[in-house]
């Protein structure tokens, strides 16, 4: 059997994006909460307030926001954090659709202004109090929770009052958040992931900041590292048994042609997330970003100690999503471009792409596999991977999401021959969003990844009721037979 018999199947999800109750009970606001819905085509706007207090929006992604402008809910506006699939109200039922389908463990995230409102040392118990009651749901059916402590969404008053992380004090206030939850939920939660998408983390949206130049984009990830690696320590003291990863999309680059250019025009690409992994995996800053900082005159302002807490701070695994692969060239012109992750990417003429141009490339995560196993030799976790499509109820009421199913089944292939041929040490597959929620790159409910489906459209309206899609029934079988057993 390839798949280890302790193998971590489950589902992934984020407070963002399947919470809901964005003010409930003392929640504060994040700064996603001032994120309108959007589509493919058309982009999910920041409302915010400026100096002056006038009201104005942008486009969310890449977006450079004025000097002093905060952060802006407007009441006539639609925004589907504020309710999303609402897991708040629904935790009980959901979790006993996961045990149904078997789940070993349940990948979610802490919203960090629900426990800590403005991001900062004051508490609100009624925010831990709701984790304790999820934590111990998911327990009594035996299944493992795995919590990223923070998944894009930072606290609005940090973004606010202090640029987000381009502030040196959002360190702090970031490791005090981690020690009060790991303390907290210390005989609950062994596996964590420090920050979501590192590499992602480059946005307003993300993680506060108002400019995105690579000076503040840098020393923004500079505070992340140095944030991070506190955490992990700190982690590790509280409870020696906590395993600590980091987290990074992973989207490996093809080289367009033989082209030594084009080779060399791949190699640059993937060293982006490389940075964020050698500094949390091995360490330290790798030389050719160093480099690279220098010719664009970004300087790192360091503090004495810096380098020995990022040295100190490795984390224990990889925690990473992999959706779909692209490709470089020297020439960009000779590529088209498709949709993707965060970010528009080199269409691959050999890859079929799902309807929002994301390219489907299964062998893709084989190859994902065994270039972070060989680079960095730790245990590694496929904490999202997934299918975001449009999904229609027959009369009947069944969803018939093959395409869906067809997809897992060739990357849960892939994982068998990176276990099985490449002896690569997988620990775990969480597939994302395994129950409909608000996607990240649009806002939309109509690109649906879940294996249960949830009545909530784009502007809104639903009765917020589940049911079970094909797939579910089909992923139930999968962990029951611990991979094995992968037709339909
Ligand atoms: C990852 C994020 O980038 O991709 C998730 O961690 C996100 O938050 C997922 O939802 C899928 O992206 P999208 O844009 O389809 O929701």
């Amino acid at each position: 059997m390839s798949f280890p018999k302790n193998f971590l199947w489950g589902g992934a999800t984020a407070a963002n994006q399947y919470e809901g109750g964005y003010i409930t009970s003392g929640k504060g606001l994040s700064t996603l909460d001032a994120i309108t819905g959007g589509s493919h085509t058309k982009p999910r706007m920041i409302t915010y307030k400026t100096k002056d207090g006038k009201i104005e929006s942008i486009p969310s992604r890449g977006a450079s926001l004025p000097e002093g402008a905060t952060g802006y809910v407007d009441p006539k506006v639609y925004y589907p954090s504020h309710v999303a699939t609402d897991f708040y109200h629904h935790y009980k039922e959901d979790i006993a659709l996961f045990a149904e389908m078997g789940y070993k463990c349940f990948r979610m995230s802490i919203a960090w202004s629900r426990v800590c409102p403005k991001g900062t040392t004051e508490i609100n118990e009624q925010g831990l109090q709701f984790y304790d009651d999820v934590f111990d749901e998911l327990l009594k059916y035996g299944i493992e929770p795995v919590v990223t402590i923070n998944h894009f969404d930072i606290p609005m008053y940090l973004a606010d009052t202090y640029d987000g992380w381009s502030n040196r004090k959002v360190i702090d206030f970031f490791v005090f958040f981690c020690e009060t939850i790991f303390k907290r939920y210390k005989n609950k939660v062994k596996y964590w992931m420090t920050i979501n998408e590192i590499n992602f983390c480059k946005s307003w949206t993300n993680i506060g900041i108002h400019k995105n130049d690579p000076q503040t984009i840098y020393q923004a990830a500079h505070h992340l590292f140095v944030a991070s690696a506190k955490a992990v320590k700190i982690g590790h003291q509280i409870n020696p048994e906590n395993q600590i990863g980091m987290m990074i999309a992973y989207i490996p680059s093809y080289p367009y042609s033989c082209k030594p250019e084009d080779v060399m025009a791949a190699l640059e690409f993937n060293r982006e997330k490389e940075f964020y992994m050698d500094v949390q995996v091995k360490g330290y800053y790798p030389n050719f970003k160093l480099k690279e900082f220098e010719r664009q005159g970004v300087v790192i302002k360091k503090e004495v100690g810096d380098d020995e807490i990022i040295k100190e701070g490795v984390v224990d695994y990889i925690g990473f999503s992999y959706y779909m692969s692209s490709v470089s060239a020297s020439n960009p012109e000779e590529v088209g471009m498709t949709g993707g992750n965060q970010v528009m990417a080199g269409r691959n003429p050999h890859l079929e792409v799902s309807e929002w141009g994301w390219a489907i490339d299964a062998l893709g995560l084989r190859i994902s596999l065994c270039q972070l196993y060989e680079r960095y030799n730790l245990p590694l976790f496929i904490v999202e991977n997934g299918f975001g499509a449009v999904d229609v109820i027959e009369t009947d009421g069944s969803i018939n999401d093959d395409y869906r199913i067809d997809y897992f089944r060739k990357h849960i292939k892939a994982m068998e021959d990176a276990i099985e041929i490449d002896g690569v040490d997988l620990i775990g597959f969480t597939p994302w969003g395994c129950i409909d929620l608000v996607s990240a790159g649009t806002g939309e409910m109509k690109k649906r990844y879940g294996f249960i489906y949830v009545d909530m459209d784009d502007q809104g309206n639903g009765t917020l009721k589940r049911s079970r899609k094909k797939s579910f029934y089909w992923y139930k079988k999968v962990i029951e037979s611990n991979g094995q057993d992968l037709d339909y």
